[in-house]
């Protein structure tokens, strides 16, 4: 059993996943990464242009419960009734904080902005909140999610059917992505393996470096194995099913690119996750140009080199 997840893990590594296309009508993609300003927003915002632009039906909604500025990069006034409204009773429906943005087909979602307190709902409110998220009657539902790994920012992007993990080269941003996918899978699994006698080893892989921790999953995997069999190959089950993609931001030389080689190899090595790396995005000034506007980058530089890779990025999901 710990062969074939060992075998599964490297040959799936390996091997770029086809576009292969979703039977689901609805797909929620999450936008996350751990680390702050490594360009979630302007990538999550310019995917759900594009999006758009291909005609599909799309809301985007600013998850970054507290410090949005989703609005800003659509180039869309803050909202009447935003999430914050939702968040705080005053709107039962998060249907009602839909906005048009210049889109035909892209809707907007604001964010609970500077409201104190928003940032930690209860687990109630996050859950009532998620399937609301669910009920949106839109084709395409995109997610920008907040940095850190915060449980907010986790479930968020748990329950999204593509998830979308944005880095830039640089060793903090690597180590603030890997931590948040160790802190993903690990909720993944506490949660499915709740009320059993292996929560305990879970939580320990959490913490690699304490004394009787697991140094990699595979340790832990290793152990249930030896005490349930049947157990170790639904948690290996469930690491296997946890395929985020990667998108490295901001890189500017082939260094940089293979920064994303890296990241998914250390992924696998000590988590057992096939992060796929699916394509980069371009270091450009214009996208600074763009947001200081406040106009989305495909309106106003359209064929800059970001855009170009956002739009490759797309096409490659779609097909
Ligand atoms: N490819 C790029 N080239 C140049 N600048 C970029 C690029 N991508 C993002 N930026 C700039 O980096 C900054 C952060 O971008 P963005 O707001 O999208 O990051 P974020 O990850 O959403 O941040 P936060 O964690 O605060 O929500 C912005 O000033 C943006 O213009
Ligand atoms: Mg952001």
């Amino acid at each position: 059993m710990l062969a074939r997840f060992f075998q599964k893990s490297e040959n799936e590594g390996k091997q770029p996943e086809k576009n292969k296309q979703e039977k689901t009508t609805k797909k929620i993609w999450a936008v996350a990464g751990g680390k702050g300003g490594t360009g979630k927003s302007i990538i999550a915002s310019s995917i759900a242009v594009q999006l758009a632009r291909r005609d599909k039906r799309v809301v985007i909604i600013d998850a970054d419960l507290g410090s949005g500025n989703l609005h800003s990069y659509l180039g869309v006034t803050p909202a009447p009734i935003t999430l914050a409204d939702f968040l705080r009773n005053r709107t039962a429906r998060l249907s009602d904080a839909l906005v048009v943005t210049q889109y035909k087909n892209l809707y907007l979602i604001s964010d609970a902005n500077e409201v104190l307190g928003l940032a930690n709902i209860s687990n109630q409110l996050k859950e009532n909140l998620i399937q609301q998220i669910k009920e949106l009657d839109f084709e395409y539902i995109i997610l920008d999610v907040g940095a850190g790994t915060g449980y907010n920012n986790i479930d968020f992007f748990l329950i999204s059917d593509n998830g979308l993990l944005v880095a830039v080269p640089e060793p903090t941003s690597i180590e603030n992505m890997y931590r948040f996918v160790r802190s993903c899978l690990n909720r993944k699994l506490m949660r499915r393996f709740q009320n059993t006698p292996y929560q305990p080893l879970i939580e320990k892989a959490a913490y690699p470096r304490e004394a009787g921790g697991f140094r990699t999953i595979y340790e832990l995997v290793e152990k249930i194995y030896q005490l349930d069999p049947p157990a170790a190959e639904i948690m290996v089950d469930e690491i296997l099913s946890f395929r985020p993609r990667l998108i490295m931001n901001q890189v500017r030389s082939q260094a940089d690119i293979q920064a994303g080689d890296s990241i998914r190899d250390v992924t696998r090595k000590y988590l057992g996750v096939n992060l796929n790396y699916i394509g980069y995005v371009t270091y450009d000034d214009r996208v600074k140009l763009s947001a200081r506007k406040r106009v989305p980058l495909f309106q106003e530089y359209p064929n800059s080199g970001a855009a170009v890779c956002i739009r490759n990025i797309v096409d490659s999901f779609l097909g």
